[in-house]
Protein backbone atom coordinates (compact mmCIF):
# COMPACT_ATOMS: atom_id res chain seq x y z
CA UNK A 1 0.00 0.00 0.00
CA UNK A 2 1.39 3.26 -0.95
CA UNK A 3 -0.22 6.88 -0.89
CA UNK A 4 1.80 8.91 -2.67
CA UNK A 5 1.60 12.97 -3.35
CA UNK A 6 3.26 13.82 -6.97
CA UNK A 7 4.42 17.70 -6.65
CA UNK A 8 5.98 19.87 -8.76
CA UNK A 9 9.06 21.21 -7.52
CA UNK A 10 9.78 24.29 -9.26
CA UNK A 11 7.55 26.87 -10.85
CA UNK A 12 5.10 23.99 -12.59
CA UNK A 13 5.70 21.91 -16.01
CA UNK A 14 8.43 19.90 -14.10
CA UNK A 15 6.71 16.63 -16.10
CA UNK A 16 4.24 15.84 -13.27
CA UNK A 17 2.00 14.70 -16.16
CA UNK A 18 4.17 12.09 -17.79
CA UNK A 19 5.49 10.37 -14.10
CA UNK A 20 1.35 10.33 -13.02
CA UNK A 21 0.70 8.26 -15.76
CA UNK A 22 3.81 6.07 -15.51
CA UNK A 23 3.25 5.56 -11.81
CA UNK A 24 -0.52 4.97 -12.73
CA UNK A 25 -0.05 1.38 -13.75
CA UNK A 26 -0.14 0.12 -10.55
CA UNK A 27 -2.11 2.88 -8.64
CA UNK A 28 -5.68 1.74 -7.69
CA UNK A 29 -6.61 5.94 -7.34
CA UNK A 30 -5.01 9.12 -8.96
CA UNK A 31 -6.73 12.15 -7.70
CA UNK A 32 -5.95 15.59 -8.36
CA UNK A 33 -6.31 17.99 -5.13
CA UNK A 34 -5.46 21.66 -6.12
CA UNK A 35 -5.76 24.56 -9.09
CA UNK A 36 -7.50 23.80 -12.00
CA UNK A 37 -7.86 24.61 -15.70
CA UNK A 38 -4.39 26.53 -15.14
CA UNK A 39 -2.77 22.98 -15.21
CA UNK A 40 -1.89 21.07 -18.21
CA UNK A 41 -0.32 17.81 -17.75
CA UNK A 42 1.16 16.30 -20.96
CA UNK A 43 1.45 12.01 -21.33
CA UNK A 44 2.88 10.77 -24.63
CA UNK A 45 1.36 7.00 -25.34
CA UNK A 46 2.89 5.89 -29.06
CA UNK A 47 3.46 9.49 -30.42
CA UNK A 48 -0.11 10.09 -29.58
CA UNK A 49 -0.09 13.16 -27.39
CA UNK A 50 -2.69 14.02 -24.37
CA UNK A 51 -3.16 17.18 -22.25
CA UNK A 52 -5.34 17.09 -18.99
CA UNK A 53 -6.41 20.11 -17.63
CA UNK A 54 -8.83 18.69 -14.84
CA UNK A 55 -8.62 14.79 -15.40
CA UNK A 56 -5.89 13.03 -13.49
CA UNK A 57 -3.42 12.10 -15.74
CA UNK A 58 -4.03 8.63 -15.04
CA UNK A 59 -7.44 8.36 -16.80
CA UNK A 60 -5.50 6.61 -19.78
CA UNK A 61 -4.89 3.42 -17.82
CA UNK A 62 -8.01 1.24 -17.37
CA UNK A 63 -10.16 0.16 -13.93
CA UNK A 64 -8.35 3.26 -12.57
CA UNK A 65 -10.68 5.65 -9.95
CA UNK A 66 -9.99 9.43 -10.94
CA UNK A 67 -10.79 11.74 -8.46
CA UNK A 68 -11.01 15.93 -9.14
CA UNK A 69 -11.13 16.59 -5.23
CA UNK A 70 -12.68 19.58 -3.03
CA UNK A 71 -9.47 21.60 -3.27
CA UNK A 72 -9.97 22.00 -7.35
CA UNK A 73 -11.97 25.04 -8.97
CA UNK A 74 -13.80 23.38 -11.62
CA UNK A 75 -15.10 25.23 -15.07
CA UNK A 76 -17.40 23.05 -15.89
CA UNK A 77 -17.24 23.90 -19.82
CA UNK A 78 -13.48 22.62 -19.81
CA UNK A 79 -14.36 19.62 -17.90
CA UNK A 80 -16.93 18.60 -20.33
CA UNK A 81 -14.82 19.26 -23.09
CA UNK A 82 -12.07 16.96 -21.91
CA UNK A 83 -14.64 14.15 -21.01
CA UNK A 84 -15.98 14.39 -24.76
CA UNK A 85 -12.31 14.43 -26.07
CA UNK A 86 -11.24 11.25 -24.02
CA UNK A 87 -14.72 9.51 -24.94
CA UNK A 88 -14.20 10.61 -28.64
CA UNK A 89 -10.85 8.79 -28.35
CA UNK A 90 -12.67 5.58 -26.91
CA UNK A 91 -11.15 6.16 -23.62
CA UNK A 92 -13.30 5.05 -20.72
CA UNK A 93 -14.59 8.26 -18.45
CA UNK A 94 -17.89 7.43 -16.87
CA UNK A 95 -17.15 4.91 -13.85
CA UNK A 96 -13.92 5.91 -13.38
CA UNK A 97 -14.44 9.86 -13.33
CA UNK A 98 -15.80 11.38 -9.65
CA UNK A 99 -16.47 14.95 -8.81
CA UNK A 100 -16.37 16.61 -5.31
CA UNK A 101 -18.85 17.91 -4.40
CA UNK A 102 -16.83 20.22 -2.19
CA UNK A 103 -15.18 21.85 -5.26
CA UNK A 104 -15.83 25.31 -6.24
CA UNK A 105 -17.17 26.41 -9.66
CA UNK A 106 -15.18 28.52 -12.14
CA UNK A 107 -17.91 31.05 -13.11
CA UNK A 108 -17.43 33.59 -16.16
CA UNK A 109 -17.14 36.46 -13.75
CA UNK A 110 -14.02 35.11 -12.46
CA UNK A 111 -12.49 35.08 -16.40
CA UNK A 112 -14.17 38.91 -16.89
CA UNK A 113 -12.54 40.11 -13.49
CA UNK A 114 -9.03 38.72 -13.94
CA UNK A 115 -9.02 39.69 -17.49
CA UNK A 116 -10.28 43.33 -16.05
CA UNK A 117 -7.90 43.84 -12.85
CA UNK A 118 -4.89 42.26 -14.58
CA UNK A 119 -4.94 45.30 -16.83
CA UNK A 120 -4.90 47.75 -13.55
CA UNK A 121 -1.40 45.80 -12.74
CA UNK A 122 0.87 48.08 -15.07
CA UNK A 123 4.49 46.58 -15.48
CA UNK A 124 4.07 44.53 -12.30
CA UNK A 125 1.80 41.40 -14.23
CA UNK A 126 1.57 38.11 -13.09
CA UNK A 127 0.88 36.53 -16.60
CA UNK A 128 -2.04 33.99 -15.17
CA UNK A 129 -3.03 31.77 -17.70
CA UNK A 130 -6.52 34.08 -17.84
CA UNK A 131 -9.02 30.50 -16.65
CA UNK A 132 -10.27 32.19 -13.82
CA UNK A 133 -8.55 30.82 -11.01
CA UNK A 134 -7.40 33.27 -9.01
CA UNK A 135 -11.02 35.10 -8.37
CA UNK A 136 -12.19 31.67 -8.20
CA UNK A 137 -10.83 30.52 -5.20
CA UNK A 138 -11.16 34.20 -3.33
CA UNK A 139 -15.06 33.74 -3.91
CA UNK A 140 -14.14 30.42 -2.10
CA UNK A 141 -12.17 32.32 0.64
CA UNK A 142 -14.77 35.23 0.72
CA UNK A 143 -17.07 32.35 1.07
CA UNK A 144 -19.14 33.84 -1.61
CA UNK A 145 -18.31 30.92 -4.05
CA UNK A 146 -20.85 28.77 -5.83
CA UNK A 147 -19.67 24.68 -5.48
CA UNK A 148 -20.78 21.55 -7.84
CA UNK A 149 -22.68 20.56 -5.36
CA UNK A 150 -24.88 23.59 -5.91
CA UNK A 151 -25.61 22.10 -9.03
CA UNK A 152 -27.63 19.50 -8.43
CA UNK A 153 -29.69 21.99 -6.51
CA UNK A 154 -31.08 24.78 -8.37
CA UNK A 155 -32.80 26.57 -6.17
CA UNK A 156 -29.81 27.14 -3.90
CA UNK A 157 -27.55 27.74 -7.10
CA UNK A 158 -29.86 30.48 -8.57
CA UNK A 159 -29.92 31.94 -5.39
CA UNK A 160 -26.65 32.44 -4.94
CA UNK A 161 -25.86 33.30 -8.80
CA UNK A 162 -28.32 36.46 -8.06
CA UNK A 163 -26.54 37.02 -5.38
CA UNK A 164 -22.81 37.18 -6.28
CA UNK A 165 -23.86 38.60 -9.94
CA UNK A 166 -25.37 42.09 -7.88
CA UNK A 167 -22.08 42.91 -6.60
CA UNK A 168 -20.38 41.81 -9.84
CA UNK A 169 -22.27 43.97 -12.27
CA UNK A 170 -21.89 46.77 -9.82
CA UNK A 171 -18.25 46.65 -10.60
CA UNK A 172 -18.21 45.43 -14.05
CA UNK A 173 -19.99 48.90 -14.63
CA UNK A 174 -18.62 51.17 -12.25
CA UNK A 175 -15.01 49.88 -12.08
CA UNK A 176 -14.11 48.20 -15.12
CA UNK A 177 -16.10 49.79 -17.34
CA UNK A 178 -17.30 46.39 -18.82
CA UNK A 179 -20.46 44.78 -20.04
CA UNK A 180 -22.65 43.12 -17.44
CA UNK A 181 -23.59 39.75 -16.96
CA UNK A 182 -26.97 38.58 -17.14
CA UNK A 183 -28.62 36.14 -14.49
CA UNK A 184 -30.80 34.22 -17.10
CA UNK A 185 -28.32 32.80 -19.90
CA UNK A 186 -25.75 31.97 -16.84
CA UNK A 187 -28.49 29.99 -15.03
CA UNK A 188 -29.03 28.17 -18.29
CA UNK A 189 -25.94 28.04 -19.14
CA UNK A 190 -24.83 25.74 -15.93
CA UNK A 191 -27.89 23.84 -16.14
CA UNK A 192 -27.47 22.58 -19.09
CA UNK A 193 -23.59 21.68 -17.37
CA UNK A 194 -25.59 20.51 -14.44
CA UNK A 195 -27.39 17.82 -16.62
CA UNK A 196 -23.98 16.50 -18.32
CA UNK A 197 -21.94 16.65 -15.00
CA UNK A 198 -24.70 15.10 -12.90
CA UNK A 199 -23.47 11.32 -13.22
CA UNK A 200 -20.04 12.23 -11.77
CA UNK A 201 -20.88 14.56 -8.79
CA UNK A 202 -20.15 12.36 -5.13
CA UNK A 203 -18.60 12.82 -1.91
CA UNK A 204 -14.92 12.30 -3.32
CA UNK A 205 -13.43 12.55 0.36
CA UNK A 206 -15.59 9.31 1.35
CA UNK A 207 -14.70 7.15 -1.59
CA UNK A 208 -10.95 8.09 -1.40
CA UNK A 209 -10.61 7.17 2.51
CA UNK A 210 -12.52 4.07 1.62
CA UNK A 211 -10.23 3.31 -0.89
CA UNK A 212 -7.29 4.27 2.04
CA UNK A 213 -8.77 1.55 4.27
CA UNK A 214 -8.71 -1.00 1.43
CA UNK A 215 -4.76 -0.20 1.47
CA UNK A 216 -5.59 0.58 -2.39
CA UNK A 217 -2.49 2.60 -4.03
CA UNK A 218 -3.51 6.42 -4.34
CA UNK A 219 -1.99 8.54 -6.30
CA UNK A 220 -1.89 12.56 -5.35
CA UNK A 221 -1.54 14.57 -8.83
CA UNK A 222 -0.40 17.89 -7.69
CA UNK A 223 -0.91 20.98 -10.59
CA UNK A 224 1.74 23.89 -10.70
CA UNK A 225 4.37 23.93 -8.60
CA UNK A 226 6.20 24.79 -5.17
CA UNK A 227 7.43 28.34 -6.46
CA UNK A 228 3.95 28.71 -7.05
CA UNK A 229 2.44 28.32 -3.90
CA UNK A 230 0.15 30.84 -2.34
CA UNK A 231 2.11 30.26 0.95
CA UNK A 232 5.64 28.80 -0.11
CA UNK A 233 6.18 30.20 -3.74
CA UNK A 234 7.11 33.88 -5.00
CA UNK A 235 4.36 35.54 -3.64
CA UNK A 236 2.53 37.75 -5.30
CA UNK A 237 4.07 35.60 -8.40
CA UNK A 238 2.61 32.56 -7.65
CA UNK A 239 -1.10 30.63 -8.41
CA UNK A 240 -3.86 31.05 -5.63
CA UNK A 241 -3.76 27.60 -4.56
CA UNK A 242 -2.14 25.06 -1.97
CA UNK A 243 0.31 23.53 -4.68
CA UNK A 244 2.31 21.78 -2.02
CA UNK A 245 2.47 18.40 -0.35
CA UNK A 246 0.43 19.99 2.67
CA UNK A 247 -2.59 21.14 -0.42
CA UNK A 248 -3.09 17.06 -1.07
CA UNK A 249 -4.26 16.41 2.71
CA UNK A 250 -7.38 19.38 2.71
CA UNK A 251 -7.78 19.43 -1.49
CA UNK A 252 -9.46 16.09 -0.88
CA UNK A 253 -10.05 15.65 2.64
CA UNK A 254 -7.09 12.95 3.85
CA UNK A 255 -5.81 12.63 6.90
CA UNK A 256 -1.47 13.77 6.94
CA UNK A 257 -0.80 10.37 8.53
CA UNK A 258 -2.25 8.51 5.61
CA UNK A 259 0.99 10.02 3.73
CA UNK A 260 3.61 7.65 2.66
CA UNK A 261 5.76 9.24 -0.28
CA UNK A 262 6.19 12.63 -1.28
CA UNK A 263 7.83 12.68 -4.72
CA UNK A 264 9.36 15.69 -6.34
CA UNK A 265 9.32 16.23 -9.81
CA UNK A 266 11.84 18.38 -11.21
CA UNK A 267 13.60 18.89 -14.86
CA UNK A 268 17.21 18.89 -14.77
CA UNK A 269 16.75 22.53 -15.61
CA UNK A 270 13.93 25.25 -15.07
CA UNK A 271 11.66 26.83 -16.34
CA UNK A 272 8.99 29.64 -15.25
CA UNK A 273 5.75 30.98 -17.54
CA UNK A 274 4.62 34.30 -16.67
CA UNK A 275 6.03 37.00 -14.06
CA UNK A 276 8.10 36.84 -11.19
CA UNK A 277 11.76 36.18 -10.15
CA UNK A 278 13.93 33.65 -11.70
CA UNK A 279 17.31 34.27 -10.60
CA UNK A 280 18.87 31.53 -13.03
CA UNK A 281 17.45 32.50 -16.00
CA UNK A 282 19.16 32.40 -19.69
CA UNK A 283 18.32 35.08 -21.91
CA UNK A 284 20.87 33.63 -24.70
CA UNK A 285 21.16 31.52 -27.05
CA UNK A 286 21.46 28.43 -24.55
CA UNK A 287 18.16 29.68 -23.31
CA UNK A 288 16.50 29.61 -26.55
CA UNK A 289 18.17 26.18 -27.11
CA UNK A 290 16.75 24.62 -24.12
CA UNK A 291 13.28 26.50 -25.15
CA UNK A 292 13.24 24.76 -28.39
CA UNK A 293 14.33 21.09 -27.78
CA UNK A 294 12.64 20.73 -24.93
CA UNK A 295 9.65 22.02 -26.81
CA UNK A 296 9.44 24.68 -23.76
CA UNK A 297 5.85 26.52 -24.72
CA UNK A 298 2.65 26.17 -22.52
CA UNK A 299 0.85 23.36 -22.45
CA UNK A 300 -2.04 25.39 -21.39
CA UNK A 301 -1.96 28.41 -22.96
CA UNK A 302 0.86 27.72 -25.74
CA UNK A 303 3.28 31.02 -24.52
CA UNK A 304 7.01 30.54 -24.81
CA UNK A 305 8.23 29.67 -21.16
CA UNK A 306 11.23 31.01 -19.89
CA UNK A 307 13.94 28.53 -19.43
CA UNK A 308 17.56 28.63 -17.09
CA UNK A 309 19.81 26.41 -15.34
CA UNK A 310 18.66 23.74 -12.26
CA UNK A 311 18.41 26.10 -9.31
CA UNK A 312 19.71 24.23 -5.80
CA UNK A 313 17.87 27.17 -3.97
CA UNK A 314 14.38 26.75 -5.36
CA UNK A 315 15.17 22.26 -4.54
CA UNK A 316 16.41 22.42 -1.24
CA UNK A 317 13.10 25.03 -0.14
CA UNK A 318 10.97 22.58 -1.80
CA UNK A 319 12.23 19.21 -0.46
CA UNK A 320 11.68 21.02 3.01
CA UNK A 321 8.38 22.72 2.71
CA UNK A 322 7.36 19.61 0.97
CA UNK A 323 8.69 16.67 3.01
CA UNK A 324 9.93 15.51 0.00
CA UNK A 325 10.74 11.45 0.23
CA UNK A 326 12.17 11.55 -2.94
CA UNK A 327 12.94 13.31 -6.29
CA UNK A 328 11.90 12.58 -10.15
CA UNK A 329 14.41 14.13 -12.89
CA UNK A 330 12.74 14.77 -16.16
CA UNK A 331 14.30 16.41 -19.42
CA UNK A 332 17.80 14.87 -19.15
CA UNK A 333 17.68 14.11 -22.79
CA UNK A 334 17.38 17.93 -23.13
CA UNK A 335 20.62 18.64 -21.88
CA UNK A 336 22.39 16.17 -24.60
CA UNK A 337 25.14 17.66 -26.58
CA UNK A 338 25.33 20.80 -24.06
CA UNK A 339 29.44 21.56 -23.56
CA UNK A 340 28.69 23.11 -19.73
CA UNK A 341 25.98 22.60 -17.52
CA UNK A 342 25.52 24.74 -14.40
CA UNK A 343 23.79 24.10 -11.27
CA UNK A 344 23.23 27.60 -8.81
CA UNK A 345 24.17 26.76 -5.53
CA UNK A 346 23.28 30.17 -3.94
CA UNK A 347 22.49 33.97 -4.76
CA UNK A 348 23.82 36.93 -4.08
CA UNK A 349 22.31 40.32 -2.89
CA UNK A 350 24.78 43.50 -2.51
CA UNK A 351 27.33 41.47 -1.54
CA UNK A 352 25.34 38.96 0.80
CA UNK A 353 25.20 35.49 0.24
CA UNK A 354 21.59 33.87 0.52
CA UNK A 355 21.93 30.34 0.68
CA UNK A 356 18.03 29.97 1.20
CA UNK A 357 15.84 32.15 -0.98
CA UNK A 358 15.12 35.41 0.53
CA UNK A 359 11.19 35.88 1.10
CA UNK A 360 12.16 39.22 0.50
CA UNK A 361 10.10 39.44 -3.63
CA UNK A 362 12.20 42.85 -4.11
CA UNK A 363 15.76 40.93 -3.09
CA UNK A 364 14.58 37.85 -4.52
CA UNK A 365 14.28 39.86 -8.18
CA UNK A 366 17.59 41.53 -7.90
CA UNK A 367 19.49 38.07 -6.87
CA UNK A 368 22.79 36.82 -9.03
CA UNK A 369 23.09 33.16 -9.32
CA UNK A 370 26.01 31.56 -7.87
CA UNK A 371 27.27 28.69 -10.41
CA UNK A 372 29.02 25.07 -9.74
CA UNK A 373 29.91 24.50 -13.36
CA UNK A 374 30.00 20.39 -15.11
CA UNK A 375 30.93 19.46 -18.18
CA UNK A 376 28.30 18.00 -20.34
CA UNK A 377 28.18 14.73 -22.41
CA UNK A 378 28.23 14.59 -26.16
CA UNK A 379 26.23 11.04 -26.70
CA UNK A 380 22.07 11.01 -26.72
CA UNK A 381 20.74 9.81 -23.68
CA UNK A 382 16.88 9.29 -25.37
CA UNK A 383 15.14 6.31 -24.25
CA UNK A 384 17.86 4.86 -22.28
CA UNK A 385 16.14 2.96 -19.52
CA UNK A 386 19.21 2.00 -17.54
CA UNK A 387 21.16 4.46 -15.33
CA UNK A 388 24.41 2.09 -16.28
CA UNK A 389 23.52 3.24 -19.47
CA UNK A 390 24.21 6.72 -19.28
CA UNK A 391 27.33 8.73 -20.51
CA UNK A 392 29.28 8.96 -17.24
CA UNK A 393 29.23 12.84 -16.90
CA UNK A 394 25.07 12.27 -17.37
CA UNK A 395 25.64 9.96 -14.19
CA UNK A 396 27.81 12.67 -12.39
CA UNK A 397 25.52 15.52 -13.31
CA UNK A 398 22.29 13.81 -11.72
CA UNK A 399 24.34 12.41 -8.05
CA UNK A 400 25.74 16.14 -8.04
CA UNK A 401 22.30 16.64 -7.54
CA UNK A 402 20.96 13.94 -5.24
CA UNK A 403 24.59 15.11 -2.66
CA UNK A 404 23.53 18.64 -3.14
CA UNK A 405 19.96 18.07 -1.91
CA UNK A 406 20.17 15.70 0.49
CA UNK A 407 16.83 13.75 -1.32
CA UNK A 408 16.96 10.25 -2.89
CA UNK A 409 16.74 10.69 -7.11
CA UNK A 410 14.54 7.54 -7.59
CA UNK A 411 13.37 8.62 -10.91
CA UNK A 412 15.01 10.00 -14.52
CA UNK A 413 13.39 10.98 -17.14
CA UNK A 414 14.89 10.55 -20.79
CA UNK A 415 11.74 11.31 -23.48
CA UNK A 416 8.29 12.53 -23.95
CA UNK A 417 7.09 8.90 -24.07
CA UNK A 418 5.27 6.91 -21.29
CA UNK A 419 8.38 4.04 -21.10
CA UNK A 420 11.41 6.62 -21.56
CA UNK A 421 12.38 6.05 -18.16
CA UNK A 422 15.17 5.14 -15.16
CA UNK A 423 13.55 3.44 -12.31
CA UNK A 424 15.77 3.92 -9.56
CA UNK A 425 13.86 2.63 -6.16
CA UNK A 426 10.40 1.10 -6.47
CA UNK A 427 8.38 4.16 -5.70
CA UNK A 428 5.22 1.52 -4.30
CA UNK A 429 7.43 0.12 -1.49
P1 LIG B 1 3.41 19.13 -16.16
O1 LIG B 1 2.54 20.33 -16.16
O2 LIG B 1 4.31 19.08 -14.97
O3 LIG B 1 2.65 17.83 -16.35
O4 LIG B 1 4.37 19.28 -17.42
P2 LIG B 1 3.93 19.73 -18.91
O5 LIG B 1 3.21 18.61 -19.55
O6 LIG B 1 3.28 21.05 -18.89
O7 LIG B 1 5.36 19.98 -19.56
C1 LIG B 1 6.33 18.99 -19.61
C2 LIG B 1 6.72 18.78 -21.07
O8 LIG B 1 7.91 18.01 -21.14
C3 LIG B 1 5.69 18.00 -21.87
O9 LIG B 1 5.74 18.42 -23.20
C4 LIG B 1 6.19 16.56 -21.75
O10 LIG B 1 5.76 15.74 -22.82
C5 LIG B 1 7.67 16.78 -21.82
N1 LIG B 1 8.51 15.80 -21.12
C6 LIG B 1 8.31 15.18 -19.92
N2 LIG B 1 9.38 14.43 -19.60
C7 LIG B 1 10.27 14.58 -20.61
C8 LIG B 1 11.58 14.08 -20.84
O11 LIG B 1 12.17 13.36 -20.05
N3 LIG B 1 12.20 14.49 -22.00
C9 LIG B 1 11.61 15.31 -22.91
N4 LIG B 1 12.28 15.66 -23.99
N5 LIG B 1 10.37 15.80 -22.71
C10 LIG B 1 9.72 15.44 -21.58
P1 LIG C 1 1.05 22.82 -14.42
O1 LIG C 1 0.13 22.04 -13.51
C1 LIG C 1 3.29 26.51 -15.07
C2 LIG C 1 1.45 30.20 -13.58
C3 LIG C 1 0.98 31.22 -14.58
C4 LIG C 1 1.19 32.51 -13.78
C5 LIG C 1 0.82 32.08 -12.36
C6 LIG C 1 -0.60 32.42 -11.96
O2 LIG C 1 0.86 22.52 -15.85
O3 LIG C 1 2.45 22.70 -13.95
P2 LIG C 1 -2.97 31.40 -12.60
O4 LIG C 1 -3.67 31.29 -13.92
O5 LIG C 1 -2.77 30.09 -11.91
O6 LIG C 1 -3.60 32.41 -11.68
O7 LIG C 1 -1.51 32.00 -12.95
O8 LIG C 1 0.99 30.68 -12.32
N1 LIG C 1 0.90 28.83 -13.77
C7 LIG C 1 1.60 27.80 -14.22
N2 LIG C 1 2.86 27.73 -14.69
N3 LIG C 1 2.54 25.39 -14.98
C8 LIG C 1 1.29 25.43 -14.48
O9 LIG C 1 0.55 24.34 -14.25
C9 LIG C 1 0.74 26.68 -14.12
N4 LIG C 1 -0.44 27.10 -13.64
C10 LIG C 1 -0.33 28.41 -13.41
O10 LIG C 1 1.74 31.20 -15.76
O11 LIG C 1 2.54 32.84 -13.78
MG1 LIG D 1 2.04 21.93 -17.41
Amino acid sequence: MANIIIVGAQWGDEGKGKIVDYLSEKADVIARYQGGNNAGHTVVINNKKFIFHLIPSGILHKGKICIIGNGVVVDPSVLIEEINSLKKKKIKVDGKLYLSKNAHLIMPYHKVIEKESEKFKGFKKIGTTGRGIGPAYVDKIARTGIRVVDLLQPTVFKEKLKANLTIINFLLKNLYNAPCLKEKVLYSEYMDYAKKLSKYIVDTDIIINVMISKNKNIIFEGAQGTLLDVDHGTYPYVTSSSATAGGACTGLGVGPTNITKVLGISKVYTTRVGGGPFPTEIKDSVGEMLREKGLEYGATTGRPRRCGWLDMVVLRHSARVNGLTGIALTKLDVLDGLKTIKICTSYKHKGKIYKEFPKEINIMEECKPIYKEYKGWNTSTVGIKEFTKLPERARIYIKEIENMLGVEVQMISTGQKRDEVILLKNIYL
